[in-house]
C-alpha cells in the first residue's frame, strides 16, 4: 500500500463526567489511503463520531480529552498540533460534514451568511460580490436550484436535503483533501438519501477527494466504500478491504452484522437475524474482549484477555481468539 494520506494510531479518548473520567474510543488505528473511500461502522455508541471528531481536533472543550495516539496527515502530527495550526487544517485538509445537519446550520444566519464565513475563513478579504460569486457557484456544485435566491433563505426555508446539500458546500470550501462524512443521509428520506449519496460519489470522484463514511447501513458500505473499519464499544473488531468483508467476515460480530441484513433472497416475512444482547455499559466493560457477554464461541480467555488486532489475510485484521473457528 503507498504511504496512507491519514494514519491514526492507538487512539484513545474520553470525556470527563459526573462519574469521574471515562474512556469512549479505545486504541484505534488504522490508514486512509488516497482517494479511497473508508467505511467506518457499527451500531449507536460505539465511538464513531468521537473518533472523527478527535481527528478534527473537535472533541467538545472542556469535558472531551485525547489521552494518547497519534493522528498523521501527510506524516504530520494533529494530535500534538496547536489550536490554530489545526484551524487551518481543519476545512482545508480535513473537512466534515457532521450527523446533524440543523444543529450545524445556525438557524439564525441566513444560508448567505453562513456560506460566506465558510469561504471567508480560507480566503480572507473576498469583496461582498466575490464572496455571492463563490458562494453561488459552490451550491451550484451541489445542485441546488435557484442558488442566489437560497443565499437569501434561512436554514429551516429549506427542505432536508437542501440543508445536507448546503453543509456539504460548506465543508468543501476549503478544498479539503479528506472528507469524512458522518451519517450524512440518516435523517433524510430514502429518495432524498440516495441522490445525497450519488452528490458524494460524484464529488469525491470529480476532486479526487479520499473519503472516510460513518454509517450505520451495511447496504451503503458495499456500494461506496473500499475499506471497512468495524467498530464494537470503542474499539476495532475487524478491518478489512470491502469484499472480503463481506465474503470472508472472521469477527462474530462482523458476522452477525451482515447476517441480520435484510437479503434479496429470502421471503420478506422471515425473522431478522439480530445480535443477541446489548453493548456493556462503558463504565461496565468486561476486561477482555468486549463483546464476549453476545458471542457465542466466547470462553474464559475471552472474557479475560483482550484480544489483538491479528491478521488473518492481506489487509484483512481482527481482534477475536477464535477468528480461525469461523474461519473453518
Ligand atoms: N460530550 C459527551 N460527554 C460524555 N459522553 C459522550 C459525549 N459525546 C459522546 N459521548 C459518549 O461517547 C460514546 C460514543 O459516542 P459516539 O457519538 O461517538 O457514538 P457513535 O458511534 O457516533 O453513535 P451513533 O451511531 O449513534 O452516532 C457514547 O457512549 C456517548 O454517550
Ligand atoms: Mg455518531
Amino acid at each position: 500500500m503507498a504511504e496512507p494520506i491519514l494514519r491514526v494510531e492507538n487512539l484513545c479518548c474520553g470525556f470527563h463526567t459526573e462519574d469521574g473520567y471515562i474512556r469512549v474510543v479505545d486504541g484505534v488505528s488504522f490508514d486512509c489511503e488516497a482517494g479511497k473511500t473508508l467505511g467506518l461502522v457499527g451500531e449507536s455508541g460505539c465511538g464513531k463520531t468521537v473518533s472523527a471528531l478527535a481527528v478534527m481536533g473537535l472533541l467538545p472543550q472542556p469535558a472531551g480529552v485525547v489521552e494518547e495516539g497519534r493522528i498523521l496527515f501527510r506524516g504530520d502530527d494533529l494530535a500534538s498540533t496547536d489550536r490554530d495550526r489545526m484551524r487551518a487544517v481543519r476545512g482545508q485538509q480535513i473537512g466534515m460534514i457532521f450527523q446533524e445537519p440543523m444543529t450545524a446550520l445556525n438557524p439564525v444566519h441566513r444560508v448567505g451568511k453562513q456560506m460566506f464565513e465558510a469561504i471567508g475563513l480560507y480566503e480572507p478579504g473576498l469583496a461582498k460580490s466575490e464572496l455571492t460569486a463563490r458562494a453561488v457557484d459552490s451550491l451550484e456544485q451541489v445542485g441546488i436550484p435557484d442558488p442566489v435566491r437560497r443565499l437569501r433563505e434561512y436554514p429551516h426555508q429549506l427542505s432536508g436535503g437542501m440543508r445536507q446539500r448546503v453543509m456539504i458546500a460548506m465543508a468543501l470550501a476549503g478544498q479539503p483533501e479528506i472528507l469524512i462524512a458522518d451519517e450524512p443521509t440518516t435523517a433524510l428520506d430514502v429518495t432524498v438519501q440516495a441522490q445525497i449519496l450519488e452528490l458524494l460519489l460524484e464529488l469525491k470522484e470529480s476532486r479526487g477527494m479520499t473519503m472516510i463514511f460513518i454509517t450505520h447501513d451495511l447496504g451503503v458500505v458495499a456500494e461506496f466504500c473500499d475499506e471497512v473499519l468495524v467498530m464494537y464499544a470503542g474499539r476495532i473488531a475487524e478491518r478489512a478491504p470491502v469484499r472480503p468483508l463481506f465474503h470472508t467476515p472472521r469477527h462474530p460480530y462482523t458476522h452477525g452484522l451482515i447476517e441480520s441484513l435484510p437479503r434479496m433472497d429470502t421471503p420478506s416475512r422471515t425473522p431478522l437475524n439480530t445480535i443477541e444482547g446489548v453493548v456493556p455499559k462503558l463504565n461496565e466493560m468486561p476486561p477482555g474482549c468486549r463483546f464476549s457477554n453476545r458471542c457465542r464461541h466466547a470462553d474464559e480467555r475471552c472474557r479475560r484477555e483482550v484480544p489483538a488486532l491479528e491478521s488473518c489475510a492481506p489487509g484483512h485484521g481482527v481482534a477475536c481468539h477464535h477468528w480461525h473457528r469461523l474461519a473453518a
